[in-house]
């Protein structure tokens, strides 16, 4: 089949090199790519927030699946317009991807249909905002409403530093504070069936210790040796089946990865967050471990056959991703210095990209997340060993990594 995948970021680096892998899949299109997917996709100049114009790609190349990438062409209706050329499509519709669009949305949603979550107020004035920061107390947690690049959130003991975030944006979630280790489970979904992937673990923070600003996200790593048997299955069952229920009652069939980002409270799996998405940087490892053809697996989903797909495999061991970022980011990245040592040659690693152009025949940095180096290894301080190691082979002026990534206990 012919695959088009739509997005330029590590993610969509990650989701093209599974492809590629995928005997089923002969041909490969990437819209906008980056010069690492230009290694493996064929790549085209797209304005990706444009639906016709998508649809029109994926109908000129004989697309026999289009893949959405990130979040602001779902946002914007390209599934839809894909889908109405008749064409599959991996990834929900504009409504339903509002799950992550909008956390107002999302905590209806979640209220509906019983699923756990913080405890929230929707505020638009600063004296809602004030009274709901009183109702919970500090540490306090502020959301942008709105899509914000994964930047929109402020946890702070500052009282002061929360109304000033919640005064900056039009209209805020304010939310109880959840204490417990995270986890970032994907699962895919056809409109009815769900099925998840093994779970990964992400590092949002800038800085090691979990200090700094909120990223992105800095590395991530799978599986999770510390997390309890039937975690899975219990976050499918609490949380990622009754989603999928409400929002095919409510006639928005979700096809794609239903992303949840939970915290392990003392009381159970409670949800941080939905993504309409993969994960990024978490999609790097989860895919790397994925043995189950990758093409085939998405294109179920598209054609409302999960049911009938085979169970997952994976290869075993574990997969270490650790972030290559530019300098100043999170703020406003340095561009344009070049990368070298992007073929590191060490055991079980491998670099994807992220952020990268081509300028005078020269990878330089283009973004804030630059590169992803992933590990791969027996367990999980192999895979770390490995990553490691070949991001020292890495050089970027100003580039920056975090030194904590997948260090366990
Ligand atoms: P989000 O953009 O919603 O993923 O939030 C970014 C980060 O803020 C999350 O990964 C958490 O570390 C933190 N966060 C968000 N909501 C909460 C909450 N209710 N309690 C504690 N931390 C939170
Ligand atoms: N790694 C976090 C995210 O993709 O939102």
């Amino acid at each position: 089949m012919r695959v088009l995948v739509i997005g330029s970021g590590g993610r969509e680096h990650a989701l093209c090199r599974g492809l590629k892998l995928d005997p089923s899949v002969a041909e490969l299109h990437c819209a906008p790519g980056n010069p690492g997917i230009a290694e493996i996709a064929t790549t085209h100049q797209v304005n990706v927030l444009d639906g016709t114009a998508v649809a029109d790609l994926a109908e000129d190349i004989g697309a026999d699946l289009v893949v959405v990438g990130p979040e602001a062409p779902l946002v914007a209706g390209v599934a839809d317009a894909v889908r109405e050329r008749g064409v599959p499509c991996f990834g929900p519709s504009a409504e339903a991807a509002r799950i992550e669009g909008s956390k107002s949305f999302a905590k209806e949603v979640m209220n509906a249909a019983g699923v756990p979550t913080a405890r929230s107020f929707t505020c638009v004035t600063p004296e809602e905002a004030a009274d709901a920061l009183d109702a919970f107390g500090p540490p306090y947690v502020v959301k942008d409403d709105g899509l914000a690049a994964g930047k929109g959130v402020v946890v702070t003991e500052d009282r002061e530093a929360a109304l000033a975030h919640a005064a900056a944006c039009e209209r805020v979630v304010v939310e109880e504070f959840l204490d417990g280790p995270e986890l970032s489970l994907f699962a895919l979904c056809d409109g009815q069936t769900a099925v998840a992937l093994q779970p990964a673990q992400d590092f949002k923070r800038a800085l090691d210790g979990d200090e700094g600003p909120n990223t992105g996200g800095m590395g991530a790593y799978t599986p999770l040796p510390w997390a309890p048997e039937g975690l899975t299955e219990q976050i499918m069952e609490e949380v990622v089946r009754p989603t999928v229920a409400e929002l095919a009652q409510r006639g928005l069939p979700y096809t794609g990865v239903l992303y949840a980002g939970l915290a392990l409270t003392g009381k159970g799996p409670r949800v941080i967050e939905f993504n309409a998405r993969f994960g990024d940087p978490e999609t790097q490892v989860v895919l790397d471990r994925l043995e189950t053809p990758l093409g085939g697996l998405l294109l179920a989903c598209a054609t409302g056959r999960l049911g009938g797909h085979e169970a997952l495999r994976y290869r075993g061991g574990a997969a270490v991703t650790v972030v290559l970022a530019a300098e100043n980011y999170p703020g406003e990245p340095v561009k344009g210095d070049p990368v070298e040592g992007l073929n590191p040659q060490v055991e079980g690693a491998y670099v994807l990209h992220a952020g990268t152009a081509v300028q005078n025949g020269k990878i330089v940095a283009n973004g804030g997340r630059v590169l992803n180096v992933v590990g791969t290894g027996a367990d999980v301080a192999a895979a770390r060993a490995a990553a490691y190691e070949a991001m020292a082979r890495l050089r970027l002026r100003g580039g920056h990594y975090r030194s904590d990534i997948a260090a366990l206990g």
